[in-house]
């Protein structure tokens, strides 16, 4: 490969994921081997299924959430009819069981609701003894956890249910799954999901493949990038319906919608043990070759998490995020804006707000690229600095 100029935030699709053959789950590759999962299009619409079916069997149902939170888990739990109270979340991005249970005295909430954020576990034995204590059910969003153990435990085997988001780190169009750990509730079982229509799932696939190619030999992937946009607009212009991935929002039309044929086929030919270690190798590599004036948001990697990227502090991350971009770094700002009128959140949860920015260390890149964005982050700080 010549030099980097392009990468990319997500991993992409090549043509081997596609005709790798299909090889059995291993119980080890938990959420995909447990028998009694359920698939959606994405995890907002698990998190509304879930929370319908448990609003229905408790009245007035009041949830306790992290103030650090993507939004979406929020307005999915909210059109479900619950009622949300939060407890803080740390500049590391970690609660304090102390100060959930305090609040616990004060809100009286039916259920305790926990994100392990980026992969990174929260303090779940702590968390999840304090709910038997008090007799709460106990949901794990593992959106932005798949693949990641605590103590040997896959995230999200805790909780009485837990929900995970496949396509945050595996290459599929969509995807999520919602996991029943404890109480199955029947309703769940005999949903009726429609399909996702084959404008959004094909859109969603080329640009996976797209990614991957502009990841590699930028000037053709590049091209294909415009075509694909082109095409977009021309579906647009149709008025052909699409359900796009990643953004914020709730819409009540699309939560019937089903993971795709395409993302079931794929799920069962990729290597997820494979995928795990070139994110840790890569999370380490770019730790290592960092300037150490970036700002990070964890002092460690774990053993057992699965970085879902590389998270970074940036005074100003609007303008760092524009800086790297230019680079050819696909830098995102992280989670910028609360669904709330904003005083729910501690200062804590206002300052990784304000300040986190994504860099990417997915299980394309090589370590070429990583050298790249270390590079070029370490530049942009330094020019800063100067
Ligand atoms: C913590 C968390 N939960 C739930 C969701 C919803 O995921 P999806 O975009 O698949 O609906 C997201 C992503 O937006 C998230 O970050």
């Amino acid at each position: 490969m010549a030099g980097v100029t392009f990468v990319p935030t997500y991993q992409g699709l090549s043509a081997a994921d596609l005709l790798r053959p299909w090889a059995p789950l291993q119980p080890a590759d938990f959420p995909m081997s447990v028998p009694h999962r359920l698939a959606f299009y994405r995890a907002r619409n698990a998190i509304y299924h879930l929370f319908r079916a448990l609003a229905a069997r408790t009245p007035d149902l009041t949830v306790l959430a992290p103030d650090y939170n993507s939004g979406n888990e929020i307005l999915a739990m909210r059109a479900a009819g619950a009622r949300i109270c939060y407890y803080p979340v740390d500049r590391r991005m970690q609660c304090d069981p102390e100060v959930v249970e305090r609040l616990c005295e004060r809100y009286n909430p039916d259920l305790l609701y926990v994100i392990h954020h980026v992969g990174w576990p929260q303090p779940i034995r702590a968390l999840s003894d304090l709910c038997l204590r008090r007799g709460l059910p106990l949901v794990e969003d593992c959106a932005l956890a798949l693949l990641s153990t605590c103590d040997g435990q896959p995230l999200g085997s805790v909780g009485d249910w837990s929900v995970f988001c496949l396509y945050k780190t595996l290459p599929l169009p969509n995807g999520a799954l919602l996991i029943q750990n404890g109480i199955r509730l029947e309703s769940l079982e005999h949903l009726a999901l429609r399909g996702a229509g084959a404008a959004s799932v094909l859109g969603r696939t080329a640009e996976l493949a797209i990614q991957r190619l502009r990841g590699r030999a930028s000037g053709l992937g590049a091209a294909l990038h415009s075509l694909k946009r082109t095409m977009g607009r021309v579906a647009g212009a149709l008025d052909v319906r699409r359900a796009n991935v990643g953004d914020i929002g709730f819409n009540i039309d699309e939560v019937d919608l089903a993971m795709s044929t395409v993302s079931a086929r794929l799920l069962d030919r990729l290597d997820t043990g494979e995928i795990r270690r070139r994110r840790v190798e890569n999370y380490r590599l770019l730790d290592g070759l960092l300037d150490e004036r970036v700002p990070r948001v964890f002092r460690t990697l774990p053993d057992g998490v699965c970085p879902l990227f590389f998270p970074v502090l940036a005074d100003d991350k609007h303008d760092a995020a524009r800086r790297l971009q230019r680079r050819g770094v696909d830098a995102l700002e992280f989670w910028n804006d609360s669904v709330e009128s904003g005083e729910e959140m501690s200062p804590d949860a206002r300052y990784l707000r304000a300040h986190v920015l994504e860099l990417p260390i997915h299980q394309d890149l090589t370590r070429r690229h990583i050298e790249h964005v270390a590079r070029q982050t370490s530049d942009v700080w330094r020019r800063k600095a100067a």
